[in-house]
């Protein structure tokens, strides 16, 4: 179901950021920003668009991109940077615990009041990065798939009140920059020790295709250690099942 574009998406203000958003190019309809950053290139660059008409998410995934309806956009990176999977779900965090109780949730989502609101997926062509962030902002139970409806949330749906996306987008690309002027002063490691503190998965048992164990930490790459019967595991993608408490 679509609906009419409340606002033109746009910037509310300039940026006065220093990495992110050394330009920002807003399209009415892209296959995917990450395709459209990727093909671009130009460190800092944000690609924004409307619609999208092949929004992608993880494992091959396409993720639901209707016109108007949420904040779809990618950042480029010309450089390698280790710890943007890690760092702007945090971004994304900060942000929205304005609207909500916001937690991050492994491997790289957001959560507002529980349901999944935010998803990133970062993807590379030689040393170019494009980061994506896909943000449902307006939408109501009945924009999602069927399947989606238990499981995700927007903006709108879960504060109650109206949100504006340029004044959204513009929020959480100040607060991605902060994480990168972070990550390339040498930050890594806070970042790292933040998300896994913030995502509650060590000490949880989990079930993973089949294998069954207690998280002991999580890696540089953001994958999951996990002491199984049969030893140790690594799990850097997938679903995992929660069992227990930590
Ligand atoms: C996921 O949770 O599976 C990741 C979803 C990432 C979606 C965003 S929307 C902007 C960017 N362009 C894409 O095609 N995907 C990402």
């Amino acid at each position: 179901m679509s609906k009419t574009i409340r606002q033109p998406l746009t910037l509310a203000t300039p940026l006065n950021t220093t990495f992110v958003g050394s330009r920002v190019l807003v399209y009415e309809e892209v296959t995917s920003t990450n395709d459209r950053a990727l093909a671009l290139g130009g460190d800092g660059l944000v690609v924004a668009a409307d619609m999208q008409t092949a929004g992608r998410g993880r494992h091959g995934r396409s993720w639901h991109s209707e016109p108007g309806l949420g904040l779809w956009f990618s950042v480029v990176f010309e450089r390698p940077l280790e710890g943007l999977p890690l760092a702007a779900p945090l971004a994304v965090r900060d942000v929205l615990k304005a609207w909500g109780e916001a937690i991050v949730k492994w491997p790289n989502d957001v959560l507002l009041n529980g349901r999944k609101v935010c998803g990133v997926l970062v993807e590379s062509r030689r040393n170019r990065t494009a980061l994506g962030i896909g943000i449902n902002v307006h939408h109501t139970e009945d924009d999602f798939p069927f399947e989606l409806r238990d499981r995700a949330t927007s903006v709108e749906m879960a504060s109650g009140r109206t949100c504006d996306r340029r004044e959204l987008l513009r929020d959480v690309l100040v607060r991605l920059d902060e994480r990168v002027v972070q990550l390339r002063g040498g930050g890594f490691a806070q970042i790292h020790a933040e998300w896994s503190e913030a995502c509650r998965i060590v000490g949880r048992r989990i079930r993973h295709e089949g294998i069954e164990g207690i998280v002991q930490s999580v890696d540089r790459d953001g994958a999951l250690v996990v002491e199984t019967p049969k030893g140790r595991e690594r799990i850097l993608l997938g679903e995992i099942i929660e069992l227990d408490g930590a």
